[in-house]
């Protein structure tokens, strides 16, 4: 039988993520290798309230990185979202891995490496990324001395993964970007061609808003949904396809919210929508 799966040990070689059909990340290669915490990069924030991951720009092997540290996630707490449609579809104990933000960007991330290879896709489309790693004992340590709340670890027994040991704490290692985030009259045609392309290799971001481009590159796949996904695959065609087009209203939604100076629009102006409820 296989081994459930651990911390891994130094040396070893922890599988590629999520363990489900789909694109998937493979670990980062100083996977055990020490942290060095520099500071906290989450700081531009628009509310606290709905945080899901903190950000901090660390040191390993004497490269800086910017690390995304999740928090752990109940399926269990946002029921509403995916139950209409998942429920009798995919097993309970399998719903972690279409739902948990650490697992969409691991499909996002694996797709854009794996476009380099299947489609010859060379370009950057979003802040590149090196794999994800399991934070050790002592970093975790690190994070409550900073004030770091990781949230409640348990998991309603239904929804443990298979092979998954639901108390490790996942982070995903990705470029540092130090240009600031948001969308500007200079960066905005860069974004909106690089979203395009993200969608054009089905990846949808699912949260395009100024504060998740760092550089005019999106830095933020919390959100995403990459094909193949169920939540994809279980909606009408014109709901699947409507799903897809979101990235490009909110696109035009977040350059009106941001006051970007530009003629760029990402719908053309026949299909343009008007603005969700509760936007300006
Ligand atoms: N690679 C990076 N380099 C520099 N700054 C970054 C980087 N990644 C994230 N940040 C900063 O941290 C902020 C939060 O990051 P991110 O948007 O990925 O997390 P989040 O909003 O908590 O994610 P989620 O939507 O999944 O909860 C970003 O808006 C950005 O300012
Ligand atoms: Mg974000």
């Amino acid at each position: 039988m296989p081994k459930r799966m651990t911390r891994p040990r130094a040396g070893s070689q922890p599988p590629a993520l999520p363990p489900c059909p789909g694109p998937k990340l493979a670990a980062f290669q100083h996977q055990n290798t020490q942290i060095k915490w520099i500071e906290r990069l989450d700081i531009d924030r628009d509310s606290e309230s709905t945080i899901q991951a903190c950000v901090y720009k660390v040191e390993i092997k004497s490269k800086v990185y910017a690390l995304k540290i999740f928090k752990f996630f109940d399926p269990a707490a946002v029921r509403y979202y995916w139950e209409p449609q998942l429920q009798n579809v995919v097993p309970l104990n399998e719903i972690l891995f279409y739902t948990d933000p650490f697992f969409a960007e691991c499909r996002a991330y694996g797709r854009i490496k794996e476009a380099r290879v299947t489609k010859g896709i060379r370009e950057k489309l979003a802040v590149p990324c090196h794999g994800y790693l399991f934070l050790t004992r002592s970093d975790e340590r690190q994070l409550e001395r900073d004030g770091v709340d990781l949230g409640p670890r348990s998991l309603s027994k239904e929804f443990r993964p298979p092979l998954w040991d639901t108390n490790l704490v996942r982070a995903i290692v990705k470029d540092f970007e130090p240009r600031p985030s948001g969308l500007n009259s200079k960066n905005v045609r860069l974004a909106l061609r690089k979203l395009k392309r993200l969608n054009e290799i089905q990846v949808y971001n699912g949260d395009v808003r100024g504060e998740n481009f760092r550089g005019g590159y999106l830095v933020d796949f919390g959100m995403s949904q990459t094909e193949p996904h169920c939540l994809l695959d279980t909606l009408e065609e014109a709901q699947a396809d409507a799903k897809k087009e979101e990235d490009m209203v909110m696109f035009d939604e977040a350059v009106i919210e941001d006051e970007v100076k530009t003629t760029a629009r990402a719908m053309s102006k026949r299909r343009q929508q008007p603005l969700r409820k509760g936007k300006i």
